[in-house]
């Protein structure tokens, strides 16, 4: 995008062209606030969607983009993602943006390790999602007798109670990130969090290969078999509308998965619950969503300076979080218009930060570069797919690893 020379209103005379994955409905109503924020401030919008929850489509279409010479103003990314492509220096230095708001004050530590590279501000992160939550239709647990289960075990006796009445106990899409975020749940339960970050994070081939991840795989073949028959390749917000229309008891996602019940109506509390997984109630898992902006010619444009800066104001990070179903990438926005889940959301992430019980989200790009990521995926969805056991199954996640480091 070369920048014209306009003798009248010169700072934001070109549109931002956003290459994002958010088309549910529950992602579109937020980006919508993120539109709204931007249209105030004169920016416009160039919408480029690429569907496909967790992001995988996009970024192959973002390196397409890229090898053509024809890079986006702006990318929503995660973690190591984002860490690629400043090292290919293809990122555009936010610094001066950065300075000017005070980032480095108010942004989580967590998050600056993923937005920073060598004291250089790349990516002006929007959220903080987490993967270890539970959705459930309250509807359904009620009229079955069944209260939040705080264990795996409370947890198997639940499913077993909604399967026995003849309601299908897990909403699932049988997508490979769709499966890796139920293992990034299940695997932090049957591990712990030492456990899991041994595994995931320092790919230690022990705790990659010990009983409690033969654990996790085991308790992925209890999930598998208390799916619908058609889960396959469903979509992750269909699974959700299993669970919001009362077809389904429960669904292991990101709090992305709130966004859908706000835009259905429904009311945390009321109509659904929101737990962590049962055994990871002192954890998060995190994945943060960020916008990186590609550089068009040596410094940060004027547009990308002002969506940068829109993305970091406080009201913005209040008003599309709430909307969205993550929690802020500030530490100092008030709760005060979240709802009890959002509220809950913000003192865990804050918990968990001050305890060290934070940690990257293996399937959403948080512990490690895509090629170990999807070497992870490709086993998860294997086994959970039936085509071997749970045995087999951590030998596998073991050599993939070692293959792919
Ligand atoms: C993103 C969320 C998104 C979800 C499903 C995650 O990787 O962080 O913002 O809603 O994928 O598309």
């Amino acid at each position: 995008m070369v920048a014209t020379a306009l003798t009248t209103a010169p700072a934001l005379a070109e549109d931002v062209e956003v290459l994002h994955w958010w088309t549910s409905g529950g992602e579109a109503a937020a980006l919508n606030v993120l539109k709204g924020d931007l249209e105030t401030q004169g920016i416009g919008w160039q919408d480029m969607p690429v569907a496909g929850g967790g992001g995988e489509a996009a970024m192959t279409v973002l390196r397409a983009r890229v090898t053509s010479g024809n890079a986006p103003t702006a990318v929503q990314m995660l973690g190591f993602d984002i860490l690629d492509w400043a090292d290919q220096g293809a990122l555009a230095d936010l610094n001066s943006v950065a300075a000017e708001q005070g980032w480095d004050a108010v942004v989580p530590e967590a998050l600056q390790a993923f937005a920073k590279v060598d004291g250089k501000w790349v990516s002006a992160p929007v959220n903080v999602h987490s993967t270890n939550w539970v959705w459930a239709n309250k509807a359904v647990l009620d009229s079955n007798g069944i209260a939040v289960p705080t264990t795996w075990d409370e947890f198997a006796a639940a499913v077993d109670a909604l399967s026995a009445a003849g309601v299908t106990p897990i909403a699932h899409g049988g997508q490979a990130w769709q499966d890796a975020t139920v293992f990034d749940a299940v695997a932090m339960g049957a591990l712990g969090p030492d456990g899991y970050k041994a595994a995931f994070i320092d790919l230690d081939e022990d705790a990659l290969g010990g009983d409690a991840m033969k654990t996790a795989f085991e308790r992925m073949e209890f999930i598998r078999a208390n799916v619908d028959e058609n889960f396959s390749g469903r979509d992750w917000n269909l699974a959700t509308a299993m669970v919001i229309n009362g077809e389904a008891g429960f669904q292991m996602m990101g709090d992305w998965a709130k966004g859908e019940f706000l835009s259905a109506g429904k009311t945390p509390g009321d109509d659904f619950l929101c737990f962590r997984f049962p055994g990871t109630e002192n954890q998060v898992t995190f994945n943060a969503d960020q916008f990186a902006m590609f550089d068009q010619g040596g410094t940060v444009s004027a547009e990308q300076a002002a969506l940068a800066s829109a993305i970091l104001s406080p009201s913005f990070q209040s008003a599309f979080n709430v909307v969205k179903g993550s929690v802020p990438a500030r530490t100092d926005v008030s709760d005060a218009d979240f709802d009890a889940c959002g509220k809950q959301g913000m003192k865990d992430l804050a918990a968990a930060a001050a305890s060290g019980n934070l940690f990257g989200s293996m399937a959403h790009g948080h512990a490690n570069p895509a090629s170990i990521k999807n070497a992870m995926y490709d086993v998860i969805t294997a086994h959970f797919n039936g085509e071997y056991d749970a045995e087999t199954a951590v030998s596998e996640l073991v050599d993939a690893v070692s293959i792919a480091k």
